[in-house]
């Protein structure tokens, strides 16, 4: 009798001892990596990726000029880091946006990467969506298209399939979008981005004024642009 009271008591040791160990393991193994990425701002990384695509980088991958003249070369390929809202951009200059995003909030500014890297396929499909929205307001295919293509890239020639250009726009909730743009505009050349497609420059990037749209460059360059009011194609010494 005494000898089965004992083995039930081992048997309920054994079983306490047991959930105790497999209560200590879920406690200690970590958040699943997405649950961790919806706790952390809208710019952490969640893991990175290679893409394919080559653009000149003579002057320094930052550098690279894309435009309706300047497309990517077919070989092209970057890291990408993707974001925690799904969107990525180049590895290279995600600590530069990371810092710039942290330094905005601290200030009460609430930025997003609204649209980061894009594929071939993503511009195509925005420059599709662009033209047949102007179809739908009643405008001939050609008119459609030329009207497009003042605020889309021909696919191939989009610096969002370089990972270098991100739209940045407000977190409604928490401010405006001017709010964001006019900080950028004032503050982005310090971290090495710049305003890509400005208002007085329409004739030389053949892009209409974008003020969500930056390009990274770096700092020593993206201060010069800045300073003296150039676009990228000027700084680089070309329109052609
Ligand atoms: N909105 C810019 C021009 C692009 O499509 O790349
Ligand atoms: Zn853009």
């Amino acid at each position: 009798m005494k000898r089965r009271r004992r083995r039930r008591r081992l048997t309920f040791t054994a079983a306490a001892a047991l959930c105790f160990l497999l209560l200590a393991a879920v406690k200690l193994s970590p958040l699943p990596a997405r649950q961790h990425a919806l706790l952390t701002a809208d710019t952490a990384p969640v893991q990175t990726e290679q893409m394919v695509q080559a653009a000149d980088t003579a002057d320094g991958w930052a550098l690279v000029l894309v435009n309706a003249q300047h497309g990517l070369p077919d070989d092209f390929s970057v890291e990408l880091t993707l974001l925690s809202n799904g969107e990525s951009v180049d590895t290279r200059m995600y600590p530069a946006l990371q810092q710039m995003f942290d330094d905005m909030r601290v200030q009460g500014v609430y930025p997003t990467v609204n649209e980061g890297f894009r594929t071939r396929e993503d511009q195509q499909a925005i420059l599709d969506d662009k033209i047949a929205a102007y179809l739908a307001q009643g405008y001939s295919y050609d008119a459609a298209r030329e009207l497009a293509l003042d605020y889309v890239a021909v696919p191939g020639t989009s610096e969002h399939e370089l990972g270098l250009a991100v739209d940045v726009t407000a977190d409604k909730t928490l401010c405006t979008n001017d709010t964001v743009y006019a900080w950028l505009a004032e503050n982005a050349y310090r971290y090495g981005f710049v305003l890509r497609y400005p208002a007085d420059k329409e004739s030389v990037t053949g892009i209409a004024y974008e003020p969500w749209h930056y390009r990274y460059v770096g700092t020593q360059a993206a201060q010069t642009i800045h300073e003296q009011g150039l676009c990228l194609e000027e700084y680089l010494g070309t329109t052609a």
